[in-house]
């Protein structure tokens, strides 16, 4: 299959190109990025007044297979992904049973190997994600685990923690850490604020995120290793891993399009839809996190694409399931609040959804030059388009971004050589 892609913007932040280039794509590689290419080709894709990108990273996705399938499976999951823009997703060990064991591991890679997508397993970091026993990181590591973390819930342990960053430096394996303090946190649903007050919902106040970002600071600098912050919401959290990264603290950290998009306004009608752990913040916690992007104290997006079933949402508030299916709506809702409004050109977006997140989790090799694998994405950042849940590709049909106008839609996705996706 000959893939011509004509006339188009390519912009590739592994190698600083910004420039109108054709990419010829041949055999499932890159096979020429010239000024004009006029060779015959099985298609033609038309990019004039388009952008063409490397493939997107997503380093945090929730693809529930094993075990619940009713939400999302690996192939519902990676066909959402390919309409997203993405080339390579990482995903959470919150399924059942936990990805704990190489057997997972091994399960989720070989269903991946027919998927539109490469899919990189983070593996747990204590046995069912109990808190209570380190998993053998080691061999989840040879299995092909590309990190670790007890995402949608905490290490509440700080002794755990502490054995967990101390057992992954020596395996040179990457710890994700999702910041909750529970007793802190206390079951609240919704941001805890003036909002949660008024409308009569427990709030989450910004400690139990922020204090928790403030212990991994302090055990990764006391151990002198990495570990990474994901899905940061709050100005204090923001704040924390600032000062962290002067001092030389080897932190990476995370947020996710909704906590760039919106705050916790959409909350006041109840519609859970907007639930999601950690909660969406004040207004001043978004422009925080926006300023944390901006002076890179965060390092990338990621969606935490976390589909549930329509039954686990049309619920109460305080009953239903949290998480947002994200990953179609990423790069859209990012670009729409980051670019659109002139915060940040498009080469920067573009770098926190593909180099950046690669250098987080070690991801090598992409990038748009002749013999690199063709992972691309074409997109039309002119055009403006509705959000419409009913027609996700993913089983998560849950946002709370229904309806809204955003700019930036995918055009199609090449992976290794194949178009996977076109809109
Ligand atoms: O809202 C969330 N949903 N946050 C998490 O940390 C986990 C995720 C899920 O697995 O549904």
């Amino acid at each position: 299959m000959k893939i011509l892609i004509k006339g188009g913007t390519v912009i590739c932040p592994y190698n600083n190109i910004e420039q109108k280039l054709d990419v010829l794509v041949q055999d499932g590689v890159i096979a020429r990025v010239e000024q004009e290419i006029n060779e015959g080709a099985d298609r033609v894709i038309d990019a004039e007044g388009k952008y063409v990108f490397p493939s997107f990273t997503d380093i945090h996705v929730h693809l529930r297979e094993p075990g619940q399938e009713y939400k999302e499976d690996i192939a519902s999951g990676c066909a959402a992904a390919a309409a997203g823009g993405f080339g390579d997703v990482c995903c959470m060990p919150n399924t059942k049973p936990t990805a704990d064991s190489e057997a997972v591991i091994s399960y989720i890679l070989k269903k991946a190997e027919q998927a539109p997508c490469d899919v990189h397993p983070i593996a747990a970091i204590t046995k069912g994600l109990a808190g209570e026993e380190l998993t053998e990181m080691g061999e989840l590591k040879k299995a092909g685990a590309i990190a670790f973390s007890d995402d949608g819930r905490p290490v509440e342990s700080s002794r755990m923690m502490r054995l967990a960053m101390q057992y992954a430096k020596a395996f040179d394996a990457l710890i994700i850490s999702h910041c909750e303090d529970r007793l802190l946190a206390d079951g609240g649903v919704m941001n805890e604020g003036v909002r949660s007050a008024v409308i009569g919902l427990k709030g989450v106040p910004w400690t139990a995120e922020a204090l928790m970002v403030q212990r991994e600071i302090m055990l990764a600098e006391l151990l002198d290793t990495f570990v990474h912050i994901a899905h940061v919401s709050c100005a204090q959290s923001v704040e924390c891993i600032r000062q962290a990264k002067k001092r030389g603290v080897r932190v990476t950290a995370e947020t996710c399009p909704h906590y760039i998009f919106a705050n916790d306004s959409i909350v006041q009608n109840y519609d859970a839809m907007s639930k999601v752990n950690p909660p969406l913040r004040s207004e001043q916690d978004r422009l925080a996190v926006i300023q944390g992007l901006l002076d890179g104290s965060i390092d990338c997006i990621a969606s935490d694409h976390a589909p549930h079933h329509i039954d686990e949402k049309l619920v109460e508030y305080n009953t239903a399931l949290s998480g947002i299916s994200g990953i179609e709506t990423s790069f859209a809702l990012s670009y729409t609040a980051l670019v659109k409004t002139g915060l940040m050109p498009l080469s920067e977006l573009v770098r926190l959804y593909t180099s950046a997140p690669d250098s987080v989790v070690h991801l090598q090799g992409k990038g748009i030059r002749e013999g690199a694998p063709a992972k691309l994405t074409v997109a039309d950042c002119g055009r403006e388009s509705v959000i419409d849940a009913a027609s996700f590709v993913s089983k998560g049909k849950n946002t709370p971004f229904d309806g809204v106008k955003v700019y930036a839609g995918i055009v199609c996705t090449v992976y290794n050589g194949q178009i996977v996706y076109e809109a």
